[in-house]
């Protein structure tokens, strides 16, 4: 279903992204064209890049975009989870696929910031948290490969986000799956946007480096 994409649900996220790149917006009349051109050159190689420091700020690709997409073209900035914001994901993030992941890394000797952030997502994922006091290390590096009830546990990569899940019959964002394990262990989840899922991000982001982007993904 991912590799046909006359099969793969998310196709039509990926269409939806297309129209919403080259539709011009607001009071300067600009779409993400006008400024960055065609997305199949533009923005390829771009999402394996993200989350990334920008102008000071951890950013994940959804929320570069709606950096631009407030900054740029003086629109309200996409919700979490919204159809456009997704759309927009999706579409950007497929024009890297089958591209290594390769997050940026501070250009030496100055530390952007980047390296903190990489370290504060690392200690999230091994802490305890949630009344079933597990990490996120316990069961995708300890136990991956066994099973949990009905589903087998993965490495925890975030190689094909936003995915088309099944189980939610819609597409998602990395940031919904890192809530639904949290929930998973009865734990409160970080918010959208949180500073503590972009570093989580990034951490994954990292230990999945050279791994394939295959955006969009579809998951059981
Ligand atoms: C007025 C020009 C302008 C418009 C319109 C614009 N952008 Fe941007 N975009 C930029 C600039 C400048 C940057 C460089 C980083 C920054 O300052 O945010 C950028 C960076 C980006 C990046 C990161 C590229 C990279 O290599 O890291 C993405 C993704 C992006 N824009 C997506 C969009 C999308 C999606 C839209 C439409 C919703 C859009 N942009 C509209 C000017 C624009
Ligand atoms: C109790 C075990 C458990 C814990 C703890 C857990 N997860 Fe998961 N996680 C799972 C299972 C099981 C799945 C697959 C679910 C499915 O297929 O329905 C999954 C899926 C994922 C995926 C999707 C991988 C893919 O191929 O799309 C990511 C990413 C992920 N988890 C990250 C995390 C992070 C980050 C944490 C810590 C905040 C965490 N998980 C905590 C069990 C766990």
């Amino acid at each position: 279903m991912q590799e046909d994409d006359a099969l793969n649900p998310a196709t039509f996220w990926r269409l939806d992204g297309e129209v919403l790149w080259q539709t011009p917006v607001g009071a300067s009349n600009r779409s993400c064209a006008s400024c960055h051109g065609n997305a199949a050159d533009a923005m390829k190689g771009v999402a394996v890049q993200f989350p990334k420091i920008v102008s000071g700020a951890l950013l994940n690709l959804e929320a570069q975009i709606n950096r631009c997409r407030s900054s740029r073209q003086g629109q309200a900035p996409f919700a979490f989870e919204s159809k456009a914001l997704l759309s927009m994901a999706v579409f950007i993030g497929a024009q890297s696929r089958g591209l290594p992941i390769a997050p940026v890394v501070s250009s030496a000797p100055i530390d952007t910031g980047r390296e903190s952030n990489l370290l504060a997502g690392r200690t999230l994922f091994e802490r305890r948290i949630g009344q079933l006091n597990l990490a996120c290390v316990h069961c995708h590096d300890e136990r991956a490969g066994a099973r949990l009830g009905g589903s087998v546990i993965p490495q925890a990569h975030p190689t094909g986000y936003p995915i088309y899940r099944l189980e939610w019959n819609t597409v998602g964002s990395l940031q919904r799956r890192l809530r639904n394990c949290m929930t998973g262990v009865r734990a409160e989840p970080f918010p959208y946007g949180s500073t503590e899922l972009q570093q989580l991000e990034l951490y994954l982001m990292e230990r999945a480096r050279g791994m394939t982007l295959e955006t969009p993904g579809v998951r059981p």
